[in-house]
């Protein structure tokens, strides 16, 4: 099959990339490079078309040759990573709404299979867990902090992809929960487990949030990218949206605790854990519901902690 892949270039969509590609997949990867980089596709640049430009705007898909004969598009291409949320809103929302509305676009002019990356906080601060069924979305009020300029843009982009199901486009919604393993950013404009075993490696100190009892299902990157895949190739799953994400619920602490321990075994350095106040409007719990993805996908995480950890940490060193 011929696939489109916007954000193609970073964390989760380079792996998605090699995976595709080993399967015997034409790619076509579209990312600006804003976060992600070409470094992140050498195992497989040549066998992909690389497109650098801004998903947000609707000539750069004119750069596409032969449009009409791309079958799915992935669409990742988005801002992540928590500091951006709270100190460039407006940015998060005008790269994540406007990259969804093009690509979108773009699928259904050339009636392309069309797959969403959503995020749990889709669901804001809901506390109904397991996360992500039918429960609605909780957002706070918009002067109390910045952090769901995310969120909210997950839950407008589910908007817009429910309506181009209406309107008769095959489209699906993935949702993962806190992806991690090699390639993620560890730098403060990253995420928790490479920010942690970055830290711990280079500084021998974890930094954990508040009182580090909140929890996070952290779902390895072969996982996720096994998950991400089968959404788009598997038939039947219009209008659906599918979590991502291991049920093994584990604590902030617990975490920090695995990596001293971990990194500490690795390098022979102690450790230090140090709190520091969080970013607010983080959620306390993150556990998937995966009813819908068990039954349509025959999907759940395999990877233990344990051995993601290890592999992310070996990848880093
Ligand atoms: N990593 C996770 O745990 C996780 C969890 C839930 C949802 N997601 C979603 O999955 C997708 C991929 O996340 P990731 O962790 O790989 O993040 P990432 O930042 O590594 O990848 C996003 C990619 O999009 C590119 N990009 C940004 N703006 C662009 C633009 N205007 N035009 C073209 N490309 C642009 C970046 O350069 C980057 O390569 C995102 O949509 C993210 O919201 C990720």
């Amino acid at each position: 099959m011929r696939i489109l892949v916007t954000g193609g270039a970073g964390f989760l969509g380079s792996s998605l990339v090699e995976s595709l590609v080993n399967l015997g997949h034409d790619v076509i990867v579209l990312d600006n490079c804003w976060r992600g980089s070409k470094e992140n596709l050498r195992m497989v640049e040549d066998n992909i078309t690389f497109i650098k430009g801004d998903a947000c705007v609707s000539t750069t898909y004119e750069m596409i040759a032969n449009p009409s004969s791309v079958d799915i598009v992935y669409h990742l291409a988005a801002i992540n990573g928590t500091k951006w949320f709270h100190e460039e809103p407006r940015m998060v929302m005008d790269v994540n709404l406007n990259s969804t509305l093009r690509s979108l676009e773009f699928a259904e002019e050339y009636n392309c299979r069309y797959v969403f990356t959503s995020s749990p906080e889709a669901y804001g601060e809901s506390e109904i867990m397991p996360l992500g069924g039918d429960e609605a979305s909780v957002f706070p009020v918009a002067h109390e902090h910045q952090r769901h300029a995310y969120g909210a843009s997950k839950y407008l982009g589910e908007l817009a992809v429910q309506h181009a199901v209406r309107q008769g486009l095959d489209a699906r919604i993935v949702r993962p929960f806190n992806g991690y393993g090699p390639r993620l950013l560890g730098n403060e404009y990253g995420q928790v487990v490479a920010m942690m075993l970055q830290r711990a490696v280079h500084q021998g100190e974890i930094i954990v949030h508040g009182d580090g009892l909140q929890t996070r299902s952290l779902t390895y990157i072969d996982d996720l990218v096994r998950g991400i895949e089968a959404a788009g190739l598997v038939e039947g799953l219009e209008g659906m949206s599918l979590n991502l994400g291991s049920e093994e619920e584990c604590t902030m602490l617990d975490l920090a605790q695995r990596v001293a321990e971990l990194v500490g075994n690795e390098t022979g350095h102690t450790v230090r854990i140090r709190y520091e106040q969080g970013h607010p409007g983080d959620s306390k719990r993150r556990l998937p519901n995966l009813e819908q993805t068990k039954k349509h996908l025959d999907w759940q995480a395999h990877t233990t902690l344990e051995d993601g950890l290890g592999q992310t940490l070996r990848s880093m060193l």
